[in-house]
């Protein structure tokens, strides 16, 4: 995925955005003065968290409340003249724009700060191209790429100059450069379109094939940097990417683990959800988040350390309803709430908490826990794998050695959690087991 192109003459203003780069990052607060309100400074943290999850040196940051947009530039020209301050002051490379902005207000923006200048959509766009994991994802991307570089036709493309590879057979006379570059792009956005139907069908087929397998599936959701790569990891013990970085996980990825009483799942963990998603990327979004539809169980990791959790909770809850997964009478799927970063919360935050998870939906199930310390997550598992078996109980037994066929049952149909050899009340040589069944296994042994 390259990245963008600024393809202006100025040296300063072409390449790509590198990793870093020193960048003044810039939030309009577009709506009335201070409509962002408290949001605001959230949505500030969280824009300075995405520039830093490739690896952009965020050297200072702030808020401009915008009372009239301004055609040309956004920014009222105080406002300009300010980030001009700015960047001299911080020696930054980079505006970043964490909004929308045209074509137009770009260029000129670039123009008078004489800085590379990108907007929230791009900055996403950089994110995702650099961590799509599967063939689908970085199609997905390249295309979303295309389409928003095929908006902003008004500089020289010099990619797609490489990529024309010197044969010069396009471009006959009288056609302009953009018309060009535009062709390119439209026949390039075909062919993705092409293999990413060509993915698809491969990507169904293993959907299948691992429906049909006996195991249930576990899906981690979450907010982008709520931890999901963490309790992957923490579950599977697999090397994912897990930083401070937002966005690790593009792709969902697939692990089996063991549950209690669950001989093998499937974890699945999938991309972050952020507010604003660009449009252009909405579908390599949903196409990544298509795996939770056929789970058996969510986990909704929450950072529950973070003051916009709940506004964060809101907005995937959103997502999983547009996905179908959260209906009218709540969710066609069982979800459980990971409160996640536990460790991160004071005593009296913790208690407060607490009383919480009692108010909140009854219905739902909550664990708190910490995917770094490990605290928690035992709970989290258990309580997995109560909902996958539905109702297991574990029962702890005394069973006489000659009752073979009985420990034979047990071992096979229960999990065994603990067993050492005793004697029964009339002294003969016995078992000690503690098991767990699942209760169509408890019926079974019951009737035994
Ligand atoms: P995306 O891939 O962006 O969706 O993020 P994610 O949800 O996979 O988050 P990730 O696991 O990458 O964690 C984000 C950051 O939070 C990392 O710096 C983790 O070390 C940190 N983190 C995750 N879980 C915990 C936790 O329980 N406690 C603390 N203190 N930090 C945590």
């Amino acid at each position: 995925m390259s990245g963008f192109e600024f393809g202006r003459s100025d040296e300063a203003l072409t390449g790509e955005v590198s990793r870093g780069a020193r960048a003044v990052v810039v939030l309009p607060d577009v709506r009335q003065r201070g409509a962002l309100g408290e949001d605001a400074d959230a949505r500030l943290e969280e824009a300075q968290g995405l520039a830093r999850a490739i690896g952009i040196e965020v050297v200072d940051a702030f808020i401009l409340p915008i009372r009239a947009v301004r055609p040309s530039t956004l920014f009222g020209e105080g406002q300009v003249e300010k980030i001009g301050v700015a960047i001299n002051q911080s020696d930054a490379e980079l505006v970043i724009v964490d909004g929308a902005l045209s074509a137009i207000q770009q260029r000129n923006l670039e123009e008078k700060l004489s800085r590379k200048v990108i907007d929230r959509t791009g900055l996403i766009l950089e994110i995702f191209g650099e961590r799509a994991a599967t063939a689908e994802g970085r199609l997905q991307v390249e295309l979303a790429h295309l389409d928003y570089q095929a908006g902003r036709l008004v500089r020289s493309w010099t990619h797609l100059e490489r990529q024309r590879g010197g044969f010069g057979f396009l471009g006959g006379p009288g056609e302009t450069q953009i018309e060009a570059d535009r062709r390119l792009i439209r026949g390039r956005m075909s062919r993705i379109r092409l293999e990413l139907e060509q993915v698809r069908r491969t990507r169904g087929l293993h959907r299948e094939r691992r429906q049909r397998a006996p195991w249930p599936v576990v899906a981690l959701v979450g907010y982008t940097n709520a931890g999901k790569s963490t309790l992957f990891n923490h579950l599977t013990g697999a090397h994912v990417m897990a930083e401070d970085l937002l966005f690790a996980t593009l792709d969902p990825t697939m692990r089996a683990i063991r549950l209690p009483a669950v001989d093998k799942a499937i974890l699945s963990d999938t991309v972050g959800f952020i507010s604003d998603l660009p449009t252009q990327l909405v579908a390599a979004f949903r196409a990544t988040l298509e795996e939770v539809t056929a789970a058996d169980v969510i986990v909704h990791v929450r950072d529950i350390a973070n003051p916009a959790t709940a506004q964060q909770k809101l907005e995937v809850e959103q997502i999983l309803a547009e996905l179908g997964v959260i209906g009218e009478e709540g969710s066609s799927i069982p979800m459980i709430e990971a409160w996640n970063k536990w460790d991160l919360l004071a005593n009296d935050e913790r208690a407060m908490r607490r009383d919480l998870i009692a108010a909140e939906v009854p219905d739902l199930a909550v664990v708190p826990i910490s995917a770094v310390t490990g605290e928690g997550v035992g709970d989290l598992l258990e309580l997995l794998g109560r909902l996958l078996t539905g109702g297991a109980q574990v029962l702890e037994l005394t069973v006489p050695m000659a009752d073979g066929q009985r420990l034979a049952w047990l071992h096979a149909h229960g999990e065994i959690l603990s067993e050492f050899q005793t004697e029964d009340n009339l002294g003969a040589p016995a078992q000690r087991l503690k098991v767990r069944l699942s209760q169509r296994e408890l019926g079974r042994f019951a009737q035994m």
